[in-house]
């Protein structure tokens, strides 16, 4: 949607008639309850943004998956996320390999060679080894004799080293690139600090890209520069795949660890089921999209520019508007087809929720994500059954202040 205009942010926060984004949570594992009377009265609603502008908040289930369905909302300004932080005013073009930020047809074009690499197929393969990577963990926790920061040694370590393997980038590079995906990943950070932390994290994956042309190995990243360099055709230039580098390692390990530290918390509050998944390890698979859907951790949803005039449930979206998929809410949405959806229940499978998006953008690493979850969860569950917080919980730090939700620290004991 290169060529289309963004309407220009014409209002301002403090006179503003509209309401911003939804974020006041009552409960820590739920979004906020202004959600719920929404998709009730409002389901498609104008909201302001705080650096000036407004757009519209899609918060049903039906709508939320024909809105990411339909070509005519526009990608481009991908993680701009203007609902919930300044964005520059002129947003840069969206690069090759960026493929957040891609619409059809550029987007498959590199969508494609890196999602073989993330197939139920592959993943499965690389079970044994994520399943050694969480032992290890385990067993470092269990020497510690506790309590532990379940986020620096669970949490984090896992995902980071699977997509540091997977990827083949150094594991003893962590500090550099976690730090990265803070400064990326905070609401309160400047246009300029944001684009900082991009243009670093470039620096280092795009340093990355000329060690292995020189120097391959058997990582997702050498083969795509082999593959790249022996077909004139591929897109897949320097400067697209270390854009695309830098994506899969930022998105592929602190989603995940937030996941596996905010589901560990989830079932310590709900002891029950916590103790179902310790007496029913065979739960997991489904437990695992349950806490994906009550969690839902992209909190703020997904942004989308309309490219023309579009009736969405009933509303006119004029071209060049800001729409936001509100997938929290859409997760809670009674259409999706589950009794009670502001209940956690393990033991159901609620396969069409939408944490991982829908259309086209649909989460590549969810096989991977789902893969890790599966483990980890099992494992410690397993390890130690009688896993409890180690501070009073009021004093855990939760992520209301980053786009992806979770807990900062997790202290547990056992
Ligand atoms: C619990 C963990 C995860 C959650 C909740 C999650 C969520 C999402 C969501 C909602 C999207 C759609 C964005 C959009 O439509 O604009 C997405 C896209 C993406 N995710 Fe994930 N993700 C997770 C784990 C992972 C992992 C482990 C990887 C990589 C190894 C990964 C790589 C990606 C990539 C590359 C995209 C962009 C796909 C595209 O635009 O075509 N994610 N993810």
């Amino acid at each position: 949607m290169n060529e289309t205009t963004v309407n220009e942010p014409t209002t301002n926060d403090a006179v503003s008639p509209l309401p911003g984004m939804p974020r006041v949570r009552t409960c820590p594992f739920s979004p906020a309850p202004e959600y719920a009377r929404l998709r009730e009265n409002a389901p498609i609603s104008q909201i302001a943004f705080p650096g000036g502008g407004s757009g519209w908040l899609v918060t049903r289930y039906e709508d939320v998956r024909a809105m990411l369905a339909d070509p005519r909302f526009s990608s481009s300004l991908g993680m701009g996320a203007p609902h919930v932080r300044p964005v520059p005013a002129m947003l840069e073009k969206p690069r090759p390999g960026a493929l957040l930020r891609l619409d059809e047809p550029e987007h498959t074009r590199y969508r494609r060679p890196v999602m073989r690499a993330f197939t139920v197929k592959r993943v499965q393969a690389l079970r044994p080894r994520i399943q050694q990577i969480v032992d290890e963990c385990l067993d470092a926790m269990e020497r510690s004799g506790g309590p532990v920061d379940l986020v620096a040694e669970l949490a984090l370590p896992v995902t980071s080293l699977v997509i540091c393997e997977l990827l083949g980038v150094d594991y003893e590079d962590r500090d550099t690139f976690q730090g990265l995906a803070g400064q990326l990943l905070a609401i309160d950070a400047s246009p300029e600090q944001t684009q900082a932390a991009r243009l670093e994290l470039g620096l280092f994956i795009a340093g990355l890209v000329a060690a292995k042309r020189e120097q391959p190995g058997e990582d997702l990243l050498s083969t795509l520069i082999q593959e790249a360099d022996a077909d004139q055709d591929s897109p897949l230039t320097d400067e697209a795949l270390t854009i695309l580098g830098s994506l899969l390692l930022i998105a592929g390990h602190e989603t995940t660890a937030n996941m596996i530290a905010l589901s560990t918390l989830t079932l310590l509050h709900h002891p029950g089921q916590f103790a179902a998944l310790h007496h029913n390890p065979s739960l997991v698979q489904g437990a695992v999209d349950e806490l994906l859907r009550y969690l839902t951790i992209i909190q703020f949803g997904l942004t989308r520019v309309a490219t023309e005039d579009v009736t969405l449930g009933g509303r006119l979206i004029c071209a060049g508007e800001y729409v936001i998929a509100a997938l929290p809410s859409a997760n809670r949405d009674p259409a999706l087809g589950i009794d009670a959806p502001d209940r956690l229940d393990v033991t159901r499978d609620p396969a069409a929720h939408v944490a991982f998006g829908y259309g086209p953008h649909q989460c590549l690493g969810q096989q991977l994500a789902r893969a890790e979850l599966q483990i980890t969860l099992t494992s410690l569950i397993q390890r130690f059954p009688t896993l409890r917080l180690a501070v009073p919980p009021e004093q855990v730090p939760y992520r209301d202040d980053m786009i992806i939700y979770g807990v900062h620290r997790l202290p547990v004991t056992w």
